[in-house]
């Protein structure tokens, strides 16, 4: 087999998902301990503690409880290559973590056993279904009494709406957890507290009548797993691996991230299991992974990593060929050939310089603000990506500058804190105001303060007539003309220079709608 598909095909590329507190960097520390990534469970935590300490800006996002620093980790596992791409955790970030989810090829779901489906998965689970991802369920916190699994189960199934196909199975819970069965193995893993670190710290019996098990867990404890095992195989269903590829169907697993118990089992089914990187739609065609000309798409960009640095990094998924340091590539929507010089990719440890990246996975390129969302990067072929898209945001404010001089700064600043994609910046084509719009109400703060913090700038945002916001696709030239006359007063044009119509209400946009059929009123604005 060529490199080009031995690469590609060992690679997994995935994120964890979840409600926040249900155990997501917790799980993350774990998965990357049993990678050899970290030396010692903690450092993930640690890390985040020494930058939050760094940076004011960390501060606040310690304070909303919420996760802004996105990153990319990479360790290898089994023979295979892992990229665990990490989202942003606060509700107000779907957007950005559904841009995340454009990136990956299939996706983990973290529930906290003792509160279930909550809110922010139901919607998670809404976009990894548009697009048909393949998600396995990790159900944590075992080691504490929550839900029974079969109640459980039947959330997920009924809520979510997807098959599950439990693989594991808890044997008790909280002060009674003895440990976990495998469904598809038929080997019992024992639960010891302060151990489980790995497979050979683990007391595993090849099965459920090794006479050990019976010795450790009881014979009552024995007997009343058997039954519920019968009644657990009647009401679920088995696992079906076509069935987890399309979408439809989870496999579940059960275990305490804290104690390191159950995730074993799961990281060693997903690298059998989990899809490696699949084929991705352009304007033009299907884009394979096993071809050998590079091409990659910008599915996120992030300002001011380093605040001493001011950078900005554009992380680009690699979806063909692959990446070499120095190495040029052309940039579609600038029609420029540009050097991918000093890549980054974003080990567990510290960012790193790469020598190679293969298809799913994501490296770092540093961007001087000529690289958006969404934009393509190929050998030479005029293709783009399809499927980033910029959502309409739904809550508009005006920025109002405390000091009427640093009007250069405040514009820059918000033209670079758009650029990252959880905001939207608008300039009315009639007046010298500069409208934010976002998809959640905390972003104004955020921005408020990274625009002090980051481009000293001291600037409110104050509420403005605007409802919601259409990007103007179609119509001839000459009617372009006229419809711009006539609705000066509520256009705009975005970051990109595109024309927005910034409506006043939704009965405005109606009836605007309506008057001028010619054109599309588009509430996303996909990057091409
Ligand atoms: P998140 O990224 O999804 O927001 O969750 P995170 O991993 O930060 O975990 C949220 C809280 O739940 C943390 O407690 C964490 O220790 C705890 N937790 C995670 N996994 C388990 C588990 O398997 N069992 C139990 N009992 N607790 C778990 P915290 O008090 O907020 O933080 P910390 O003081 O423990 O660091």
């Amino acid at each position: 087999m060529s490199e080009q598909r031995t690469e590609s095909g060992r690679r997994r590329t995935f994120a964890i998902v979840s409600h926040p507190d249900a155990g997501k960097t917790t799980l993350t520390e774990k998965l990357l301990l049993f990678g050899g990534a970290i030396q010692m469970a903690g450092s993930v935590k640690s890390r985040k503690a020494a930058r939050h300490a760094t940076s004011d800006w960390m501060a606040l996002e310690k304070e909303r409880g919420i996760s802004v620093t996105s990153s990319v980790m990479q360790f290898p596992y089994a023979g295979r290559i892992v990229n665990l791409l990490d989202t942003p955790g606060h509700a107000d970030f779907s957007e950005d973590t559904y841009r995340v989810l454009t990136a990956v090829d299939s996706a983990l779901m973290v529930i906290d056993v003792a509160k279930g489906v909550e809110e922010r998965t139901i919607k998670l689970m809404e976009v990894c279904r548009l697009r048909d991802t393949p998600i396995m369920s990790f159900i944590n916190k075992l080691d504490r009494e929550g839900r029974e699994p079969i109640e459980l189960l039947d959330e997920v199934e009924s809520v979510l709406g997807i098959q599950c196909a439990p693989v594991t199975w808890p044997i008790g819970m909280g002060q009674r957890l003895k440990g976990v069965v495998h469904l598809v193995t038929g080997e019992v893993h024992l639960y010891e507290p302060g151990r489980n670190f790995t497979r050979q710290d683990s007391t595993i019996f090849p099965s459920l009548d090794d006479p050990g098990v019976e010795a450790r867990i009881g014979a009552a404890m024995l007997s009343e797993l058997r039954d519920e095992l019968e009644l657990v195989q009647g009401a679920s269903h088995p696992f079906d691996k076509g069935e987890y590829l399309a979408g439809r169907q989870t496999p579940v697993f059960f275990g305490s991230a804290v104690s390191n118990f159950g995730v074993q089992p799961l990281l060693d089914f997903f690298v059998e299991h989990a899809p490696p990187p699949k084929s991705h739609a352009t304007t033009s065609r299907e884009v394979q992974p096993g071809e050998e000309a590079f091409s990659g798409f910008v599915f996120k960009i992030q300002a001011n990593m380093d605040p001493q640095h001011r950078d900005r990094v554009a992380f680009l998924r690699v979806c063909s060929g692959h990446y070499e340091a120095g190495m040029k590539a052309f940039h579609v929507r600038t029609g420029k050939d540009a050097k991918l010089a000093n890549a980054l990719t974003f080990m567990a440890s510290d960012r790193e310089h790469v020598d190679k990246a293969w298809p799913g996975d994501v490296i770092g390129l540093h961007n001087h603000g000529t690289i958006s969302i969404g934009d393509t990067f190929t050998a030479g072929e005029s293709l783009a990506f399809t499927g980033i898209p910029n959502f309409a945001p739904e809550l508009f404010r005006r920025a109002r500058l405390r000091d009427p001089l640093k009007l250069k700064q405040l514009q820059k600043g918000l033209a670079q804190l758009s650029e990252e994609g959880a905001t939207q910046f608008f300039r009315p084509l009639m007046s010298n105001d500069l409208i934010l719009g976002a998809v959640g109400v905390l972003q104004f703060d955020v921005v408020a303060y990274r625009l002090r913090d980051e481009y000293g700038v001291d600037a409110s945002f104050e509420p403005v007539q605007v409802a919601t916001a259409r990007w103007i696709r179609g119509g001839t030239e000459k009617k372009r003309e006229e419809f711009r006359e006539k609705n000066a007063t509520n256009l705009a044009l975005d970051a990109a220079g595109e024309l927005v119509y910034l409506a006043p209400s939704r009965v405005n946009l109606q009836l605007t709608q309506e008057r001028w059929p010619d054109f599309e009123f588009a509430a996303t604005r996909e990057h091409a």
